[in-house]
């Protein structure tokens, strides 16, 4: 695997084999994989479309920290926290970025604004997403082992456009979760409805 490091600032002081330590204690060998091949993907695209690499790295490396947190201990930092009862009616899927932040801010001290943004809004998405909240969740969807149609159309698409990527990303996931009865978060419309917009622009 790639050896890279990031400034200190951004890490909460940790080098970046300390991050891979804890993180190995917090995910299976499948999900810390995972966060290795979106870490790659990121800073692939963030030096496609002129972002900044290290933030588009380590977000793309942290974005599924808090993915295997039990249950439970959710439900105990939504309530005690104030994250509002509402939030207690969806999953882990989509808790794990606006709450998982939570954990990486008392776990490993990440307090960047750009990477806690962009782990915050890439499980919902948000109708202000920035290009590296784009490269986020773009990259968690094209990372090499997707191999969907959709994921395939979305990888085309982020070769020239973060914006249409990101509309095929979004059309793809509504739909999976329309097809399961699944409860939809309203941040993924109302980012739905602004993309129909921004892709137009
Ligand atoms: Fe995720
Ligand atoms: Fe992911």
């Amino acid at each position: 695997m790639n050896d890279y490091e990031y400034p200190l600032t951004m890490t909460g002081g940790h080098t970046r084999q300390q991050i891979l330590a804890k993180m190995h204690e917090r995910l299976s060998d499948g999900r810390l994989n995972h966060c290795l091949r979106v870490e790659e993907t990121s800073r692939v695209l963030a030096k496609r479309f002129n972002v900044n690499v290290d933030e588009a790295g380590l977000t793309g490396l942290l974005h599924d920290y808090a993915k295997e947190i039990p249950v439970p201990e959710y439900q105990q930092v939504i309530v005690r926290e104030g994250y509002g009862q509402d939030l207690l009616q969806y999953g882990r899927g989509v808790w794990h970025g606006m709450v998982g932040t939570w954990f990486l801010q008392q776990d490993l001290g990440i307090s960047d604004p750009n990477v806690i943004r962009a782990i915050n809004r890439h499980t919902t998405g948000h109708p202000d997403m920035t290009d590296l909240d784009m490269i986020t969740f773009v990259a968690d969807f094209i990372e090499p082992d997707r191999t969907l149609p959709g994921e395939i159309a979305a990888r085309k698409a982020a070769e020239t456009s973060l914006t249409k990527a990101t509309m095929i990303e979004l059309q793809n996931t509504l739909t999976y979760l329309v097809d399961r009865g699944a409860l939809i978060h309203p941040l993924t419309f109302s980012t739905f409805n602004a993309f129909t917009k921004r892709v137009q622009d």
